[in-house]
């Protein structure tokens, strides 16, 4: 018996080990690749490819993709390639949200974009700023002071715990001095509860950038010929029943994923301890 056999045995197993995790790396994110088939989002996908942006995602190890579907991509399709590829990049931020970790931001967070690391965006320019509205909304904007928060999370389309999340948004978020801006649409009509008194009385919310608009009196809608008071008229930014937050989500949700990170860690130790002997 010879005893060198297992050393040698073990050398050959974490060369494999080594060997499979540097070419893993090699195409670390293959976005064009990952996006195939979700014909939705074909013009995103399209200037993604075109303007190269492609390439920088590719490099990176974790990014979250605001994606825009066909019918919404199109207030920036007509644009200059230049702002094409900084608006574009201003979707891609440089850090992993799903829609688990969104829930758990208090309040607002201001992340970086891959527009940022391209080293020409001015001030918070290359800044994407995501409030969580009490209603339990999340909103995009540009981190620009007073840039409106244009883009509401629409569904979480996929993600690669913690590589690659991509999240479906309403509306492009164009930062202030590139181009035209995009303005948040009125808010959508609904039914508001009767009588619900602003009683919250916690100072968790801001609803500041909602009241631009000018409420009307109480009256009823003009329909002459209604005998009930019509509630679905124009007063539709009264704050939204604060009921059904969606801050209850246990935090144990994430132990699968947990439990992966760890085995992800012993393969890793096992890894460096085969590479030393
Ligand atoms: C995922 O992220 C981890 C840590 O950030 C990194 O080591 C790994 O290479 C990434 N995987 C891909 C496919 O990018
Ligand atoms: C979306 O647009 C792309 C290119 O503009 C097109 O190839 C694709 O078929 C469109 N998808 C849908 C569902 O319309
Ligand atoms: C990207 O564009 C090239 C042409 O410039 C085209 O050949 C290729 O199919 C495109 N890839 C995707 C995924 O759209
Ligand atoms: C995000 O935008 C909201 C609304 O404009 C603002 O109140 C908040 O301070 C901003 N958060 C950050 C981190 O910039
Ligand atoms: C932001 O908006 C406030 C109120 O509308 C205004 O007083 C202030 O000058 C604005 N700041 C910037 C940087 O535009």
């Amino acid at each position: 018996m010879n005893p060198k056999t297992p050393f040698s045995l073990l050398a050959l197993v974490a060369l494999v080990f080594v060997f499979s995790s540097s070419s893993s790396r090699v195409n670390a994110l293959n976005i064009l690749e990952q996006l195939k088939g979700y014909d939705n989002y074909g013009a995103f996908v399209e200037l993604l490819n075109q303007t190269k942006l492609y390439q920088k995602i590719n490099q990176r190890n974790t990014v979250t993709i605001l994606i825009l579907t066909n019918a919404t991509i199109g207030a920036i399709q007509g644009r200059s390639d230049d702002e094409k590829e900084k608006i574009i990049s201003t979707h891609v931020l440089l850090d992993y949200f799903d829609k688990i970790k969104l829930s758990k931001i208090a309040k607002s967070a201001k992340i970086t974009t891959l527009y940022q690391s391209s080293g020409v965006a001015d001030g918070n320019q290359g800044f994407v700023n995501i409030t969580h509205m009490a209603s339990g909304d999340i909103l995009f904007g540009s981190a620009v002071k007073n840039a409106s928060l244009v883009a509401r999370l629409e569904k979480e389309v996929f993600t690669k715990p913690y590589n690659l999340s991509v999240l479906q948004v309403s509306l492009p978020i164009v930062p202030p001095g590139i181009g035209e801006a995009i303005l948040p649409p009125p808010p959508p009509p609904f039914t508001p509860p009767p009588a619900d008194p602003p009683t919250k009385s916690d100072d968790e919310e801001e609803e500041t950038e909602e009241e631009s608009t000018d409420t009307p009196a109480e009256a009823p809608g003009p329909e002459s010929d209604s005998p009930a008071p019509s509630p679905v008229g124009d007063d539709a930014d009264a704050p939204g029943p604060a009921t059904d937050k969606e801050e209850d989500t246990p935090a144990d949700t994430a132990t699968g994923s947990g439990a992966s990170r760890v085995f992800v860690g012993a393969v890793a130790l096992m890894a460096v301890v085969f590479n030393l002997l």
